[in-house]
């Protein structure tokens, strides 16, 4: 395949940046989104220009660190899958694609398609976990009894890989479907109850600190998500939030 890519490439934070033009050929149709990238890199080293930045870790839709908007869509054309399980089949010879870096104040660029996600690092911290006393006598979580239609939705929240895309693809840049997600996955387990007031307070209090949009009910979100994250859970973080505010 003979494409024409046009990427994003910006310095650092503060370089104003840019799209550039990049031709590329003798790109296989069962390559992944990433591979095409390496192709076009090792040529770009190859001729003593800089490679673009891009981030990427496990390459298997597990860890949620690749992040590109590919024509206009948050992991690209293809739907239910991360940027790096996208392969080039989605596209036809001769096409141009355009490569950007999710856009949202709260994922500053670091550098070409590179962003700062650590927002949602804070976001986790504020919140997202159950204390445990881990003094040897701590009960295994498999002896406590736990309904399965619950057990299924806290599993389908916890399947969030905080990738960003809901955040990327809303136009109010709000990150209500990641955050749900997370409170979701603990509001539904016995576990994770005893904090939920202060949970659910604390991300959201976090999440608007970060300067994420407000959630319109728009669904972009739910659509682009690779994980298949339901907006039932911002219905359901919405009901934590009013109950936990009340308490509070
Ligand atoms: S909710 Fe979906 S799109 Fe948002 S961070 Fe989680 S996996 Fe990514
Ligand atoms: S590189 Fe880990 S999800 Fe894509």
């Amino acid at each position: 395949m003979k494409l024409t890519l046009k990427i994003w490439r910006q310095k650092n934070a503060q370089d104003k940046g840019g799209i550039v033009d990049y031709p590329i050929d003798g790109i296989e149709p069962d390559m992944s989104f990433l591979e095409m990238l390496d192709v076009l890199n090792e040529q770009l080293i190859n001729k003593g220009d800089e490679p673009v930045a891009f981030d990427h870790d496990c390459r298997e839709g597990i860890c949620g660190m690749c992040s590109l908007f590919i024509n206009g869509e948050a992991h690209g054309p293809d739907r239910g899958v991360t940027t790096c399980q996208l392969h080039m089949r989605m596209f036809k010879d001769g096409d141009t694609i355009f490569i950007e870096p999710f856009r949202a104040k709260a994922f500053p660029v670091i550098k070409d398609l590179v962003v700062d996600r650590s927002s949602f690092e804070r976001i986790q911290h504020a919140g997202g976990f159950i204390s445990v006393n881990t003094s040897g006598n701590t009960i295994d979580a498999n002896t406590i009894p736990i309904n399965k239609h619950d057990a299924d939705k806290s599993f389908d929240a916890a399947a969030c890989i905080g990738c960003g895309a809901c955040v990327a693809t809303c136009k109010n840049s709000s990150a209500m479907l990641f955050v749900s997600a997370k409170v979701s996955q603990y509001a539904l387990l016995p576990q994770g109850k005893v904090e939920a007031v202060d949970r659910v307070l604390n991300m959201v209090h976090q999440m608007d600190a970060e300067g994420f949009g407000n959630c319109t009910n728009t669904g972009a979100c739910e659509v682009e998500c690779p994980k298949g994250i339901s907006l039932e859970n911002i219905a359901r973080m919405n009901r934590e939030y009013l109950a936990a505010s009340l308490k509070g």
